[in-house]
């Protein structure tokens, strides 16, 4: 191993994560995923899981002894209790090993991870997960939004109505999987308003239809309505930027049907469209220690006195020092 390497942490829901990264690669990575018993994620119960796993999942992190030069941890957005857990432990293992602390944003760990392990250099990024629903771009200190959800993530709309229909968590890739087999499309609404869109229409109007139609024929016209609205506003933001790549990000992004809408937008307009590693799309520690990597190296710390967690920290706040 060599020059900078940065431990980060990782639990803004489900995931706690902990990885240390040097300026080449990913050296190591631990994980231990939330499961609710049913239904969806109850955020005390998420950060009781964090709270019992993350000395733990530390400890592997750092028993070959790797050097760290500073600790990242993901300072919001997410479940508040989840941040506090996750922050808490990284306030302490930044004390005791005396060494810098970074608090990172979330989404724009989504964006840089994306681009550190694509050759994209400045991308349109869709980032697409449970909670989030976004399409961002750098623009003068900032990475900017140019449209996101007006209610609930892309992500948290399938589960709804996957959960519904009586398929198990995570919904997202039951309805993938069941839309193969659809033989007609289904008119569901189609909500852009200016760049932005919503899925919550969408997803009770699903759930309706799924009581008059084959499931599968549900599954892939909700796929085609909400997907279509996420290029639609992709696209637009690609031909206001000027932009010549897009990025996908986010554990929605799995999505294959996704990916070829995605892929067909990008080859008409005659722009490049990257897909990073599965394991780097979902929420991971690698990401974010890559992002604290790239504000160390620009100089950047956060005093304890302002690392507060922000369970509503936006992407478009925080001040890139590192571009
Ligand atoms: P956050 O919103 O904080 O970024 P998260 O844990 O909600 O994190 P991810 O791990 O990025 O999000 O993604 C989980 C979501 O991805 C779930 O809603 C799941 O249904 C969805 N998903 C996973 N695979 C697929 C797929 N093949 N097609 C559609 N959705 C998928
Ligand atoms: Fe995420």
């Amino acid at each position: 191993m060599s020059g900078i390497s940065i431990l980060g942490l990782e639990g803004t829901a489900w995931n706690l994560s902990a990885a240390i990264v040097d300026e080449d690669d990913v050296i190591v990575e631990n994980t231990a995923t939330y499961k609710p018993p049913t239904g969806g994620i109850h955020p005390r119960e998420a950060a009781q899981h964090h709270a019992a796993h993350i000395a733990d999942v530390i400890r592997k992190t750092m028993e070959n002894g790797n050097k760290i030069d500073a600790v990242a941890f993901s300072q919001g957005p997410g479940l508040g209790p989840c941040l506090r857990t996750v922050a808490t432990a990284a306030r302490a293992l930044s004390l005791s090993l005396d060494v810098p602390l970074i608090g990172v944003n979330h989404c724009i760990a989504h964006i840089e991870v994306g681009i550190w392990k694509t050759r994209a250099r400045d991308p349109v990024t869709l980032y697409v997960s449970g909670a989030n629903s976004q399409v961002l771009a750098y623009r003068a200190g900032h990475y900017r939004v140019f449209g996101e959800t007006l209610d609930i993530g892309i992500g948290n709309a399938l589960d709804k109505f996957a959960r519904s229909a009586g398929l198990s968590h995570p919904g997202g890739p039951k309805v993938e999987e069941l839309a193969k087999q659809s033989t007609q499309y289904i008119k569901l609404p189609y909500t852009v308003k200016g760049m932005d869109f919503s899925f919550s229409g969408l997803a009770t109007a699903a759930q309706e239809a799924s009581r008059k139609y084959p499931l599968p024929d549900v599954c892939s016209s909700f796929q085609e309505t909400a997907f279509a609205m996420l290029v639609e506003v992709t696209e637009r933001a690609v031909a206001h930027t000027g932009k010549k790549e897009v990025l996908l990000g986010g554990g929605v992004g799995a999505n294959s049907r996704l990916r070829e809408m995605l892929e067909i937008m990008c080859e008409e307009r005659g722009v490049e469209f990257y897909v990073p590693e599965k394991r780097f799309m979902g929420d991971n520690g690698a990401m974010i220690a890559h992002l604290g990597l790239l504000m160390y190296k620009s100089g950047y710390s956060t005093r304890v006195s302002e690392s507060k967690v922000n369970p509503n920290y936006r992407p478009d706040e925080a001040i890139v020092t590192w571009r």
